[in-house]
């Protein structure tokens, strides 16, 4: 994957690029008046500090042309902020209008579901999108308020059970950029890490189409009987594997688990012994996530873990 991007400040889309001018905008809007007060109390100290022998400074009673200058000044700059904050919030938040959503995305507690309604397509934690498009997300919650926010790509967006949010992203390169949840929502609210991975088209409709494939029965001993105690054991009732029993839809989608770089929302890199590990003491990597401690034993886990990892 190319480079991380993990900045605000390098805005890869045009809404998040929006975002970013008008905080330069107003920042710079501050920095003109802090300097300006600055300044001119510091004219204030040294030129008209108390002298011996100085005379009592002139008493003004009051300056009808000062007043109007200090209420119409700031009331100028009050309506540019404002001006400026409706454009930006009017084309990074455009109306939605017949348009049907490419992804939806359901925040969980703690873990990101995609689905894709035009293919099918359901995934978990890693977002894959084509560059150059600009895209609906749709944004929901299963349980309690999220927050989805990919900050080089655009704005947060809370995530909130039965009031859907609309956010448009359109990223302008590939590349793999990093997200997290910005609203507090529980024990694991700061490991419930998003990437969002823009691919060329071409790239990203190969990888549609793989994600539709139903996986083969498993090869080998150590993957079916991996295969089996999965059945067995209680994996079944949360997560799902297409051409299999497993259809629970609490935990993530397993079906094309190996595809995936990372475990449990960014918390471990997706490797076999890595995987092992978190079936064995979810608990561990994760403390307080609703995905329990089955008591497996090592060889248990890595067996699992080894069915799980053919999953392309
Ligand atoms: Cu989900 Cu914070």
């Amino acid at each position: 994957m190319p480079m991380q991007h993990t900045s605000v400040f390098h805005p890869d889309s045009p809404q998040a690029r929006a975002i970013v001018h008008l905080f330069y905008f107003d920042l710079g809007i501050a920095v003109f008046i802090a300097l300006t007060v600055t300044i001119l109390v510091f004219i204030a100290i040294i030129r008209f500090r108390w002298r011996p022998g100085a005379p009592e400074p002139y008493q003004d009673p009051g300056n009808p042309k000062l007043e109007t200058l200090w209420t119409v000044i700031p009331a100028l700059i009050l309506t540019a902020l404002a001006v400026q904050n409706a454009r930006t919030m009017r084309f990074v938040n455009r109306p939605v209008r017949d348009r049907s959503p490419n992804v939806v995305v359901m925040a969980h507690q703690w873990w990101w579901e995609y689905r894709y309604p035009q293919s099918g397509v359901v995934t978990a934690n890693e977002l894959h999108m084509p560059a150059e498009e600009n895209w609906l997300l749709l944004i929901e919650a299963a349980d309690v308020i999220h927050d989805f926010w990919v900050p080089d790509l655009g704005a947060k967006m809370d995530a909130i059970p039965g009031h859907p949010n609309h956010l448009w992203i359109e990223p302008h390169r590939a590349g793999m950029y990093i997200g997290t949840c910005a609203e507090f929502c529980g024990l694991e609210h700061a490991l419930m890490g998003i990437r969002v991975i823009v691919q060329p088209k071409a790239e990203y409709a190969a990888w549609v189409k793989s994600q539709l494939v139903v996986p083969g029965p498993p090869v080998g001993a150590v993957a079916q009987q991996g295969a089996r105690l999965f059945a067995e054991r209680t994996c079944v009732n949360c997560h799902r594997i297409a051409g299999t029993p497993a259809s629970g839809d609490v935990g993530p989608d397993l079906t094309h688990l190996a595809d995936r770089e990372t475990l449990g929302a960014g918390v471990l890199y997706n490797t076999l012994d890595n995987l092992a590990r978190w079936i064995r003491r979810p608990q561990e990597y994760k403390p307080g996530c609703h995905m329990p401690d089955e008591r497996l034993t090592g060889p248990e886990a890595h067996a699992i873990a080894t069915y799980l990892e053919a999953l392309q």
